[in-house]
């Protein structure tokens, strides 16, 4: 079976996040707060991990479905071992289209300096890195276990030298903890071609304690930002993108390439539900089909029991076309502060 699927408000399969690990070796509040991800939390054991083949056999029978973009997140992507083994085989399969898959990595680049040519050398296209500051004890307090901010930078420059393209910074904004940061990193990655892109904190999982107060809205962000630098809105680079994308402006107030661009991620005041083409395998194999679900779809049994190709891709496709979710545009219609309702799985698991 080929082609394409659409869901039941018509939005197609294209991007598959694959989350290879529930581990990292940061603690971010807004993700792996220390207190709940202590050295007693429970961790998926070794055998419970979809292997580098299992993973390649799903992302083909994904990509014969109209996939063309594959993330590979977590938990922190470089802490599976031999990672680049598994980028060689996923740069191996084509869309069905018949050309390669747009391949990508998130990471917190705590690890980049070491592993950024052998992923490039792998296939891999392109990077986005987490950094929620540039000031060293803003950083250090961010990701909770002391890491220092200059290591980042140094991943940052890693990948450049390694001849990624494109590279990203996700920037996660919490109001009063790193908001002061925003113009700093502004003029730090202007005119690098490094893009940087501000997230608004989310109510993901179930243990980060979110508040609607610790948001700062994209706007009110755009608007502090102009103050200082001149920005233009730009229009979407693809359908269905997270990011609204805004460009660095000339003395005459036109878009100016060479100063690049930012963008926005504003799943909490301006949900981007209704084009959302983005479907979540877990590192164990559960198939999520949101970020904010609360129950996924077993994949891994089918591969352990026996399972062939066309009974696999056959079991995949009614699960997208009967496809509902769109959580963040009901959350907005939501009181703020409304107490969450079933126990949502974390970002770590299901992969951010
Ligand atoms: P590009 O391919 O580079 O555009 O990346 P992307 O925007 O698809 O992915 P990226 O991993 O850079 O996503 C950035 C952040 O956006 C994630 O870490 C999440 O915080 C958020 N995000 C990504 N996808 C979704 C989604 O489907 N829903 C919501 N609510 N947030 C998302
Ligand atoms: N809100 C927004 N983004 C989050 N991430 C993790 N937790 C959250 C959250 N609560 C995203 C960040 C980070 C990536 C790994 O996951 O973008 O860079
Ligand atoms: Fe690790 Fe990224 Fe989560 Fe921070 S946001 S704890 S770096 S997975
Ligand atoms: Fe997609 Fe769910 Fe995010 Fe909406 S909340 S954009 S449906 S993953």
């Amino acid at each position: 079976p080929t082609g394409h699927l659409v869901d039941t408000r018509g939005r197609p399969l294209r991007d598959l996040r694959i989350s290879v690990t529930d581990r990292c070796n940061f603690r971010c509040s807004y993700c792996m707060p220390k207190e709940v991800f202590d050295k007693d939390y429970p961790y998926l054991p070794h055998s419970a991990l979809l292997s580098f083949e299992e993973i390649t056999r799903l992302a083909r029978l994904f990509l014969a479905h109209g996939v063309r973009k594959i993330r590979l997140t977590g938990g922190e992507p470089l802490l599976r071992k031999n990672l680049e083994a598994l980028v060689a085989q996923l740069a191996a399969l084509r869309t069905v289209d018949g050309t390669a898959p747009d391949l990508t990595l998130t990471t917190n680049g705590s690890l980049l300096v070491r592993k950024a040519r052998a992923l490039k050398e792998a296939g891999l296209n392109r990077v986005t890195v987490s950094l929620d500051g540039l000031d060293d004890t803003v950083f250090r307090r961010m990701n909770d276990v002391d890491f220092p901010v200059a290591d980042v930078l140094a991943g940052i420059e890693a990948a450049h030298a390694a001849g990624l393209s494109q590279i990203k910074v996700n920037m996660v904004v919490k109001r009063g903890t790193n908001d002061h940061e925003i113009l700093p990193m502004a003029r730090h990655f202007r005119g690098t071609g490094t893009t940087l892109r501000f997230i608004e904190y989310m109510d993901v999982g179930a243990t980060n304690g979110w508040r609607m107060d610790e948001v700062l809205p994209s706007a009110e962000l755009i608007a502090r930002l102009r103050a200082h630098l001149p920005l233009v809105p730009l229009d979407p680079a693809s359908p269905g993108e997270t990011a609204e994308r805004w460009g660095y402006a000339d003395a005459s107030g036109r878009h100016d390439p060479a100063l690049g661009e930012i963008g926005v991620i504003s799943s909490v005041t301006q949900a981007f539900c209704h084009d959302c083409n983005r479907a979540r395998l877990s590192t164990e194999g559960q198939l999520y089909l949101c970020l904010f679900a609360t129950q996924g779809h077993d994949l891994r049994s089918l591969l352990r029991g026996g399972a062939s190709d066309e009974a696999i891709a056959s079991a995949i496709a009614p699960i997208w076309q009967q496809r509902g979710d769109r959580y963040s545009e009901l959350r907005s219609s939501l009181p703020a502060d409304t107490a969450p309702g079933p126990r949502r799985v974390e970002m770590s698991y299901i992969g951010g």
